[in-house]
């Protein structure tokens, strides 16, 4: 009997997104990295989708934009056996360099003004950090831990074409 041959570079997928984000810019900007990157989908928490000029790429036209009315509502709808990383600048969390990224995984950032609130932290399955004293942009976090996880396990990026 003939058998299904597997070509994929890497099983798994990944999503990323922001919770309560204020900036659409960073987010239109966030999006076009993670299309990019290999990112399966992206998703906005308590804010709904605008068009962003930073999104050049209009990757909600190429992969699945979910949005989500609440933490809870994007808890509730997570991917089956797939691992919430919570990414935030905390002692709790592992430095991105050491971390070994999950197949299926699905990134949060937190909000440019608050970041991701304590409770919401306890919720992650793991949590992940970049070094330095500061907060870096959410967008320009987003698009190293994109590029990280390209780096260490791989994954289909789309092919050239009309952007
Ligand atoms: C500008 S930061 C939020 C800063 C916020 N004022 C605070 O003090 O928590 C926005 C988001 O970017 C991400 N971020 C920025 N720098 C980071 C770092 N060094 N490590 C991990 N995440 C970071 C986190 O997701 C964070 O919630």
């Amino acid at each position: 009997m003939a058998r299904l041959k597997n070509n994929y570079e890497s099983e798994g997928f990944y999503g990323i997104g922001v919770l309560y984000s204020q900036d659409a810019y960073n987010v239109g900007t966030l999006w076009r990295s993670a299309y990019i990157l290999g990112a399966s989908f992206i998703f906005t928490i308590d804010h709904k989708y605008k068009k962003q000029s930073s999104d050049v790429t209009k990757s909600w036209s190429k992969i699945p934009l979910f949005h989500y009315s609440s933490f809870e509502d994007f808890k509730n709808h997570l991917p089956f056996s797939t691992k919430l990383i919570g990414v935030e600048l905390t002692d709790q969390a592992t430095e991105l360099k050491d971390f070994a990224h999950p197949q299926r995984a699905v990134y949060l950032l937190g909000a440019e003004n608050t970041g991701i609130p304590p409770e919401i932290i306890n919720e992650c399955h793991d949590l992940i950090s970049l070094p330095g004293a500061f907060s870096l942009n959410v967008a320009v976090t987003g698009s190293i831990v994109a590029h990280d996880r390209h780096a260490k396990i791989g994954g289909r990026l789309p092919t050239t074409g009309n952007h």
